[in-house]
């Protein structure tokens, strides 16, 4: 597993998952750049989504969790940056493929769709597994540079 630096934030529609997985991944041992936000205040998920697209861009953090109600707004926000590459997912293959495929740098989940087990169990697969390169590295840079 990454020893490197993971960022993570929210929106109020996932407070109460940001904290058990901040908690989760500091047991561990890892590093955690907790971006916000510390509280269930409803807020607005896209500055989330760029406050992570910064972190990365500025070498803050190598990899982000990003989580809102549904994890599909702040996954929009966040890959509005060719920086990021935010994976929506909903399962452990997804959690497999956006790495082994798309070299996903961030992982986004819904705070009301999945559950504190699976999204740990989602998180620990993303942390884990290695981008194979190969044909799929082309793809990969032509996301970097789109047309
Ligand atoms: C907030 O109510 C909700 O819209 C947000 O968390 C997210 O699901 C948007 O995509």
């Amino acid at each position: 597993m990454s020893t490197d630096t993971i960022a993570i934030a929210c929106d109020h529609g996932a407070f109460d998952l940001k904290q058990h997985l901040k908690g989760y991944l500091e047991e561990k041992g890892l590093t955690v750049l907790d971006l916000g936000v510390t509280n269930t205040d409803s807020v607005d998920y896209p500055e989330y989504g760029y406050a992570m697209a910064h972190a990365l861009k500025d070498g803050k953090a190598q990899r982000g969790i990003l989580l809102c109600g549904s994890g599909i707004g702040i996954s929009i926000a966040a890959n509005r940056y060719t920086e990021v590459r935010a994976a929506l997912v909903h399962d452990v293959t997804g959690a497999r493929l956006c790495r082994e495929h798309n070299d996903a740098n961030v992982i986004c989940l819904g705070g009301r769709m999945i559950g504190p087990d699976l999204a740990e169990e989602c998180i620990n697969i993303f942390l884990a597994t290695d981008f194979e390169g190969g044909r799929h590295q082309r793809r990969v840079d032509k996301l970097t540079n789109p047309t």
